[in-house]
């Protein structure tokens, strides 16, 4: 017998990666039941109001048409759901414009589309009389208001000591106002489901980051047992929030699979997502830093101020990141929130900690240049014993080291802190720093797994690979518990009928999953070392579940940590902001797989770069709607914008985390990103700009 040699903390590559890239691995649009029709919604074309008629005689009329629902006769739910944004074809309001008001089933893509262009809804806007809709955000909007909680369940507002009164008397002040867009997740993969009635049972294949989660709400809808509804989310191309709930073209697929009787497939075109899958609401920022000559923080006041739909209360928690990162005795932090008639947003990388890091870190910036103190000095200057805002100890905080490691690797001694002093022709060269963090969340899951007789293992657990490598990495930490060879453990993961597991959401996926998958595993191996003769056909197995563990709360603040640092060249003739290096240094425990992990991190690091530059989605006030609906407006990083981009990482042991010791990595890498950028192109230019993105006619 050879010892076994460790596979967690190598750099395995994908195992389903030959797959995607041959086109064997099938996502939700892929899976095509015999008899399969296929849907097209109809979105509304007012920004709010009433349906007052649909006229679908043309529709139904066209070929190869099976059905129009509408608000009138489509399959009404056994109990309303608990998120409003899934209330679709259930009564004639129009909460805000691309709201879903009809649905097309044909027997072809193409004739359903038709069928669908050619449904005529009538609207009135709120009431019969015509009334204006309000979708402008503004920080003394008249409706705005403090609600209880932000999103996470995070106090809306925060008070320390006497803030106001601290940064009145403090030496050195930093006051600003930041801006960030809405944003859109847009995942490669649009959303897109397949449902299908078969035997007594409802089987959907959807686009989802978590497909327990996706079951429940339709066995609810619905009025179906749980048991006899199953979802797969298999492959996922991406998801970055707007996957995490239930979205309503699963909800439309399975109306249409009942009423028509037939799997019937929907894949949302993307011009249709911004209006449905949500968004990141746009953040105004109000900060205020006052200090003392010598660089410590003596207020902290981080004032959000954030929208949310008419029918949905969302908080983005941007202040939140402010009660983690720096020690000061005084500190007010709070978050309002404005509801307009807009779409509600949503979950989108990093939620809170990505605009209230920009906002955050923008402003640590500021006050390093009023101290005359170096960026990376004055962070590391106000580190904190325990967590600010709780006064826990952190279960383990690198954050200096991370600063430290980044200016070693990036060369930030050689900076000449004098802004606009360096200078390429009509290129205008900066560098900058800013932190990052993330919590290290966990939730709890169950798996099992199954010992063969001819030495192999099947671990089972509905945990949802989106893109990061889920799957290679819960077969690393199974292969380690088992002390067996990668190539012995098969990995089945994508569906409800598997062990239930939480959601690919909040970077909490591999803590979570991967407790389970160590505990069962390390319950079969002692069950196999005891084993005396042959294993039995059937096997044998053991099974995890961590409710328990994952529940209880620690006496510890648990966060990931990260320093970021960006060299950015800014053209005087054109304003065009150019990245030319980004490096990042993170501390997030045990790193389990160095290949998945650096692509997550440089992922989020290239995200922050498009929030940084080019990334927004504007609300046309007139239209109420945003202006931006496809890849061609809606301006994502492409090879050609993203320089050489490093992640490194700092080996920290955290043993208070879960039995990996490892934090997440799927939204670390994004936070601080575009502060950094933003922090640079001041050092480029000696100019503040204080609203992303950084497009030309802002710089210019
Ligand atoms: Mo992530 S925004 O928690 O899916």
């Amino acid at each position: 017998m050879h010892p076994h040699v460790p596979v967690l903390g190598t750099p395995a590559e994908r195992l389903e990666g030959r797959d995607k890239v041959t086109g064997a691995a099938h996502y939700a649009a892929e899976h095509t039941p015999p008899g399969c029709a296929y849907a097209w919604p109809v979105p509304a074309a007012v920004t709010c109001g009433r349906i007052t008629a649909v006229d679908t005689a043309e529709a139904e009329a066209m070929p190869g048409v099976l059905a129009v629902l509408t608000p009138t006769n489509a399959p009404r739910f056994a109990a309303p759901p608990d998120d409003p944004n899934l209330g679709v074809l259930q009564d004639d309001t129009v909460p805000h414009r691309g709201w879903y008001v009809a649905l097309a089933v044909a027997d072809t893509l193409e004739n359903a589309r038709a069928a669908a262009e050619a449904v005529r809804v009538s609207c009135a806007d709120h009431g019969d009389e015509p009334e204006p809709h309000d979708v402008v955000l503004a920080e003394d909007h008249p409706e705005a208001y403090l609600p209880e909680e932000a999103n996470g369940g995070y106090p809306a507002l925060r008070e320390r000591g006497d803030a106001p009164a601290a940064f009145a008397a403090a030496p050195v002040r930093v006051d600003a106002a930041y801006r960030v867009p809405p944003l859109h997740n847009h995942p490669m993969e649009p959303h897109a489901a397949t449902a299908h009635f078969a035997g007594g049972r409802l089987i959907v294949h959807d686009s989802s980051q978590g497909s327990e989660y996706v079951r429940r709400v339709l066995a609810s809808l619905f009025g179906l047992a749980p048991e006899r509804v199953t979802v797969v989310s298999d492959h996922v191309g991406g998801g970055f929030g707007c996957k995490g709930t239930p979205r309503p073209h699963v909800v439309l697929a399975v109306m249409a699979a009942m009423r028509t009787g037939r799997p019937v497939k929907i894949a949302l075109p993307r011009r249709h997502m911004p209006a449905v899958v949500g968004h990141r609401a746009p953040t105004l920022h109000r900060v205020r830093l006052g200090a003392g000559r010598d660089g410590h923080l003596t207020a902290v006041i981080h004032e959000v101020t954030t929208h949310t739909s008419r029918i949905t209360e969302f908080v983005e928690q941007a202040a939140v990141p402010a009660r983690v990162m720096y020690g000061s005795a005084h500190s007010l932090t709070s978050h309002w929130v404005v509801p307009l008639d807009v779409p509600s947003p949503s979950w989108m990388r990093a939620p809170g900690e990505t605009p209230g890091m920009y906002a955050l870190e923008s402003a640590m910036d500021e006050l390093a240049e009023a101290l005359g103190m170096d960026p990376v000095e004055l962070r590391v200057r106000n580190e904190p014993a325990t967590e600010p805002d709780s006064g826990r100890p952190f279960s383990s905080r690198h954050l200096v080291e991370c600063l430290r490691e980044g200016a070693r690797r990036f060369g930030w001694e050689r900076r000449d802190p004098n802004p606009a002093a360096r200078r390429e022709g009509a290129l205008l060269l900066g560098t900058g720093v800013a932190a990052a963090t993330y919590p290290a969340y966990v939730a709890p899951s169950t798996a099992t797994a199954q010992a063969h007789p001819d030495g192999t293992y099947t671990v089972r657990i509905n945990a949802t690979d989106i893109g990061t490598g889920a799957r290679t990495v819960l077969a690393q930490i199974a292969a380690d518990a088992l002390e067996a060879p990668l190539e012995a453990v098969r990995v089945e993961i994508g569906s409800s009928r598997l062990p239930r597991a939480s959601l690919a959401g909040g970077s909490s996926g591999t803590a979570s999953w991967g407790w389970a998958v160590h505990n069962a595993c390390t319950e079969l191996a002692a069950l196999v070392a005891k084993h005396e003769g042959p294993l039995p056909d059937e096997g044998i197995g053991a099974d995890a579940d961590t409710t328990d563990e994952a529940r209880r709360t620690p006496p510890y603040a648990r966060h990931a940590f990260g320093a970021q640092f960006a060299e950015v060249q800014v053209d005087t003739v054109t304003g065009e902001v150019r990245v030319r290096r980004m490096l990042g240094v993170f501390a997030a425990g045990r790193i389990l797989n160095p290949r998945t992990a650096r692509s997550q991190l440089t992922g989020g690091m290239i995200m922050g770069l498009g929030m940084a530059l080019t990334e927004h989605s504007t609300m046309d006030a007139a239209h109420g709607d945003f202006t931006e609906s496809d890849l061609a407006s809606y301006h994502v990083p492409v090879h050609a914008d993203v320089p050489a981009v490093e992640a490194h990482w700092i080996d920290e042991e955290d043993s208070l985390l879960n039995p990996m010791g490892s934090k997440g990595i799927g939204e670390l890498g994004i936070v601080g990103a575009a502060a950094a950028i933003g922090n640079a192109v001041h050092h480029a230019t000696g100019v503040r700009f204080r609203e992303l993105p950084l497009t030309p006619d802002r710089v210019l």
